[in-house]
């Protein structure tokens, strides 16, 4: 017999213990002395419980007869991952170049160095690359995401006419990832491919004063009227419109004053629009933001707020904090959650990112670096093999120190990006965190966890 070790505790009260099975979904709130026998297990090799209790622990998978159970239960997981909905999502990067000079933007000086352009022939030549690439995608919802530095700048407007022409062409729907500030220049287009554009992301960071200190163009001019404008465009035309409020220590602690903001504009209330919150992100560990918190501090302070102003809890998605949202799912859904083998969708190569320079990145954080590129589709098709095998599939059971983590199935293993760039190694993870974003969580349950375990 043997214990799980994929199991995660934590201490509701004196009298009681949250059990986490990572491995097979199963929560329970249990005593004493059941996590005492647990975690003294690898010591004494014997659990000192009754044949009941222990039979029970059994068939919730807290304890195994075999090595082979855990094994079984990895590759129910693995199938159950293969037969899930997928979406691939083709990232056209149209330029480079950007008209903003945003404080935390992880392209740093490439939006303002680079000044590569996709011209027609280069739609051309994605389009003829989406095509031969979408035979090995046949199960998957594709949808293609117009990005940069900034798709919607005015002199890309021929080369998005035609991407939008070659998507009508294959059904393929189109979102783009704006800035806002030239959104309104592209109102006519957008009118024209109604059809096609379905949805689009535009960053807000909070009130006009926070928003203008951070995301202002190089003269220093702050974008906040342009984006609220851009929104209220979206809106009118029934287009779909996430913003993005990048979350540092500069507005954490500012939410219910974005909120308000939000609520005040009307917007709140369409059903076209939505609120991702994202920590901002320093996947390369530079270091040189000024304003970067880590994740589980951010979690801590959204929640010390939504204690205050309760309303916030389901205003925001959340869906950009993965670690936050995989927990959050596995306490309050009651069937079982699928783990997490993975931590983003590029480690399943479902990011096709297109550059401007005729590469194709697998990720929209290696953009502008050839030496990270995994293909080209200029002059034609190239995939880089040796690439497309490192990232394709990279998952927690392919790596050493996940494989050894009694979070790894809820953490997913981190950025793929991060580890290449940080440790060299795209197998050799950058832990973000994410024990401490989870209990962060936990914390914030705490309350209704001991209400649970004294019903
Ligand atoms: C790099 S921008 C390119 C597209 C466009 N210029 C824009 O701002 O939406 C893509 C997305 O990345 C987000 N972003 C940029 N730097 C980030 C960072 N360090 N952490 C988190 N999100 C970031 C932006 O808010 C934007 O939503
Ligand atoms: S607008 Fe987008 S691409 Fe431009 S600097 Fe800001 S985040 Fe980066
Ligand atoms: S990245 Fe770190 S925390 Fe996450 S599973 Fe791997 S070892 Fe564990």
């Amino acid at each position: 017999m043997r214990v799980n070790e994929r199991i995660l505790t934590y201490r509701i009260s004196e009298e009681a213990f949250l059990l986490l099975n990572t491995l097979t979904g199963a929560i329970d709130i249990t005593t004493p002395q059941i996590y005492d026998a647990l975690e003294n297990f690898s010591a004494v090799q014997h659990l000192t419980l009754d044949e009941f209790t222990k039979e029970r622990l059994r068939k919730r998978g807290y304890i195994f007869d075999s090595p082979d159970d855990e094994t079984r239960w990895l590759q129910l997981i693995k199938d159950a991952h293969g037969k899930q909905e997928k979406t691939l999502d083709y990232i056209v990067s149209l330029t480079y170049n950007c008209n903003l000079r945003c404080a935390y933007c992880f392209e740093g000086d490439l939006t303002y160095t680079r000044r590569n352009y996709m011209d027609i022939d280069d739609v051309q030549h994605v389009f003829a690359a989406i095509d031969e690439l979408s035979d090995g995608y046949s199960n998957h919802r594709k949808l293609i995401k117009l990005f940069g530095g900034e798709p919607l700048l005015p002199r890309n407007k021929q080369a998005i006419r035609r991407v939008l022409t070659e998507a009508r062409q294959r059904s393929l729907p189109v979102s783009a990832v704006t800035n806002g500030t030239y959104a309104n220049d592209y109102a006519d287009l957008f009118d024209e491919f109604a059809d096609v554009i379905v949805a689009a992301q535009v960053t807000l960071d909070g009130s006009k004063e926070i928003h203008d200190s951070r995301r202002k163009s190089h003269d220093g001019r702050g974008s906040f009227d342009d984006v609220c404008a851009a929104i209220e465009m979206f809106l009118a035309k029934n287009i779909k419109i996430n913003v993005r409020t990048n979350l540092d220590m500069q507005n954490i602690g500012r939410l219910r004053e974005h909120f308000d903001l939000l609520v005040t504009k009307g917007w709140m209330d369409n059903p076209d629009f939505g609120c991702s919150l994202s920590p901002v992100e320093d996947h390369s560990c530079s270091g040189t933001y000024a304003f970067y918190l880590p994740e589980n501090l951010l979690v801590k302070e959204f929640y010390d707020q939504v204690k205050e102003s309760p309303e916030m809890a389901d205003a925001f998605r959340l869906g950009l904090f993965r670690n936050l949202k995989h927990i959050k799912s596995v306490v309050n859904t009651s069937r079982p959650v699928l783990p997490l083998l993975h931590y983003c969708e590029a480690n399943n190569l479902e990011h096709i990112v297109f550059g401007p320079d005729g590469y194709i990145y697998p990720c929209t954080e290696c953009l502008g670096r050839p030496d990270l590129a995994m293909g080209k589709f200029h002059p034609q098709l190239e995939m880089f093999d040796d690439v497309v095998k490192m990232w394709n599939g990279r998952n927690v059971l392919r790596m050493n120190k996940c494989r050894e983590c009694d979070i790894a199935l809820l953490c997913g293993g981190g950025c793929a990006y991060s580890a290449l760039v940080v440790n060299g190694d795209i197998n050799e993870p950058v832990c973000n965190n994410a024990r401490e974003t989870i209990f962060a969580y936990l914390d914030y349950i705490k309350a209704d966890l001991a209400d649970k375990a004294s019903a």
